[in-house]
């Protein structure tokens, strides 16, 4: 099985999960009724039902599952089949309580909610394989299993687990990576304050300590976390596999600048199709632009592939502080634009709200209202238009630009005792993500290995922690005629977190034409003015010119008088810095100077907050759009909006609508 050829059964799947076990019969049967009207076409099955298949040690009640499993069937629609083991029943942490995971701190995290368990615990492993080979034999051949769903959100509430279990594995993991307790002591640096091991099984997760913890230490446990959740993934996934070895497999990711822990760039090799969360944050005014942004993460991590949006929300959730319904239209809105940035299925959690436990006020398709209800008629609209979309499966996302995303380089950069405790990874990510959104050009967000051949932009974020080939590959894409931009506090170490020296910003001074030989992160509150009139704070540094030209300077704060902005021709290309946190205003006329360098071009010429994104593939070019303003625009685009059926050279969008137009 390979990604490519994974297809959902008919067209772009419209679903969510679905839990029957938290319900009687009736309301089951209610629920095909409902499913049918609103058009689902796939459903999440057994995510948390554990309990309710494995009521006791070794007890099976399998009779409701098969039930569900063919009445789904029977109603022709697909089912994603979850292992179960996204929570461990109670009489399994009863009678083991070895499986808790614990905090940095050594606290216990006690069952009683949900994913109670520390990852390498043998004895978790083991139960957890027997329930999700159980279930894989169980179901092997329904015709309504159309694809494994792996666990839940692996990692969501539990990234990093300080047991003695985790201690066993992550020994394990370190002596895979350095071979022997010297190499480890010279990646680590433990010259430094008397941390020189002599043996490995010395060495500790990074609990907490007196004062701040070995970087090297810190860094590695949390590339080991990562990679311990998804070899729990993989033992889960090769289960399924050894049973249904045509079936495709998934795990949910959880693909947002919200999600810091696990490394989704290496997970995704190991998953037939990415699939994928998403959930708006709804105090934020530009949750539209986040939702962009963690789409095209997930697109990038899939490389460029279709993807499945597994879950996202009708309405409210109930896990924020305060929980707002979704505007008129923007259930629409957010699921076309997951479509618009690569996803091949519209999913929900979920379909049926619950009515007790601790996500019981959290929107679904059917709300507690039931059918009589905005929401459940806005599904239906959701369901149809949906229907409507399968010519466009399977094609992928036009694009020219590229943002540099790289896990590691965020869990390095966020350690403590560095110059600035402000200095955060996705802050820069999403102001340049942002500029570029207004302007409408759409940019994949790729890992920093990622072939960057096709692209005429590069934008590299606090890219802090670099290998040298990936530095060196930014350098060629340069010197072929990119035009790449780096910000602050990018290329000073390596990937064991040692400083570059002989003047920063290490790995890419060259490229850039430039030298700092210090820091001067400004104060808490502290501004400072360039010389285009716009504003700066947080971050300045004594940079020296040795090839590049200041584009701007500095007139007041500690470094009035010296660059703030560089760029230096490259070959074919550019390379342009910028040392310090510009304001939203000087951020956007640096991005606009380099997409008039560059060439990048939107997918299509439209107003300031109307979103349009080009998919293209077999059936020909698609171009989402989507109407975030109150105001009507004219689309001068020929082609057939597949949401109407209007063929047109001119498509009018009423303010916050939507249209798929398939151009010819
Ligand atoms: C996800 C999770 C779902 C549900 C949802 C609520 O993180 O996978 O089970 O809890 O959040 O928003």
């Amino acid at each position: 099985m390979s990604i490519e050829s994974f297809h959902l059964p008919s067209g772009v799947g419209f679903g969510g999960d679905y839990n029957p076990e938290q319900w009687p019969d009736d309301v089951r049967l209610a629920d095909l009724d409902l499913m049918r009207e609103a058009g689902v076409t796939i459903v999440s099955v057994a995510i948390f039902a554990w309990a309710s298949l494995e009521p006791e040690e070794g007890v099976y009640t399998w009779d409701w599952l098969d039930t569900t499993m063919d009445r789904l069937h029977a109603s022709g629609i697909a089912v994603s089949l979850a292992t179960a083991t996204a929570s461990p029943p109670p009489w399994l942490t009863t009678k083991h309580p070895e499986i808790l995971p614990r905090t940095v701190d050594g606290v216990v995290l006690s069952p009683g909610s949900r994913q109670a368990y520390a990852v390498s615990s043998p004895t978790w492993r083991a139960y957890a394989l027997r329930m999700a080979t159980a279930v894989a034999e169980r179901y092997r051949d329904h015709p309504a299993l159309a694809l494994w769903h792996v666990d839940n959100e692996i990692g969501c509430h539990v990234p990093h687990d300080y047991s003695d279990h985790a201690a066993v594995a992550f020994r394990r993991w370190l002596r895979d990576r350095y071979g022997d307790v010297e190499t480890l002591n010279a990646a680590w640096g433990t010259a430094f304050w008397s941390q020189r091991y002599s043996d490995l099984e010395e060495v500790l997760p990074p609990r907490t300590a007196p004062t701040h913890a070995n970087p090297g230490q810190q860094l590695d446990f949390a590339r080991f976390s990562s990679d311990e959740l998804l070899a729990y993934h993989v033992e889960l996934r090769d289960a399924l596999r050894a049973v249904t070895p045509t079936v495709p497999i998934t795990t949910n990711f959880m693909c947002s600048t919200a999600t810091k822990w696990l490394n989704y760039q290496r997970w995704a090799a190991e998953v037939d199709v990415v699939s994928t969360d998403h959930y708006t944050i709804s105090d934020d005014p530009e949750r539209h632009v986040e939702l962009a942004l963690s789409a095209d993460l997930t697109r990038g991590v899939a490389g460029g592939r279709p993807w499945l949006l597994m879950e996202h929300s009708t309405g409210a959730v109930n896990w924020q502080p305060r929980n707002r319904a979704k505007a008129p239209g923007e259930m629409m809105r957010n699921s076309l634009a997951h479509v618009a940035r690569g996803a091949d299925a519209v999913m929900f959690f979920q379909w049926r709200a619950a009515a007790a436990g601790a996500e019981k006020f959290h929107s679904a398709l059917v709300p507690h209202a039931g059918r009589d209800s905005q929401v459940f008629r806005d599904a239906v609209t959701l369901g149809d238009a949906v229907s409507r979309l399968a010519p466009l499966v399977g094609s992928r996302v036009q694009s020219s630009a590229a943002l540099v995303f790289d896990y590691e380089a965020w869990w390095a950069v966020e350690l403590d005792s560095h110059p600035s405790a402000d200095v955060t990874y996705v802050d820069r990510v999403r102001a340049l993500y942002t500029a570029l959104w207004r302007r409408g050009v759409t940019v994949d967000v790729v890992p920093p290995d990622a072939d960057l051949d096709g692209y005429d932009l590069i934008l590299v974020p606090t890219l802090y922690l670099v290998n040298d080939a990936d530095a060196a590959a930014l350098a060629a894409a340069a010197s072929r005629g990119a035009t790449v931009a780096i910000t602050y506090f990018s290329g000073i170490v390596d990937e064991v977190d040692h400083v570059r020296t002989g003047g920063y910003p290490g790995a890419f001074r060259e490229l850039l034409g430039v030298r700092t030989d210090e820091f001067f992160p400004l104060l808490d509150g502290e501004r400072v003015t360039l010389d285009d009139g716009t504003t700066a704070d947080l971050w300045t540094e004594r940079v020296e010119l040795t090839g590049a030209t200041a584009v701007r300077t500095f007139t007041d704060g500690p470094m009035a008088g010296r660059p703030a902005v560089t760029r230096r021709d490259v070959g074919a290309g550019a390379a342009w810095y910028v040392a310090t946190r510009q304001d939203g205003e000087g951020t956007a006329a640096v991005v606009d100077a380099l997409i008039a360098e560059s060439g990048v071009r939107p997918a299509l010429d439209v107003p300031e907050g109307v979103e349009a994104v080009r998919r293209v593939g077999e059936n020909g070019s698609f171009v989402v759009v989507l109407n975030h303003t109150a105001e009507r625009v004219d689309l001068h685009l020929r082609g057939t909006d597949l949401l109407t059926g209007t063929r047109s050279e001119v498509h009018t969008l009423a303010g916050g609508a939507c249209a798929v137009v398939h151009e010819g």
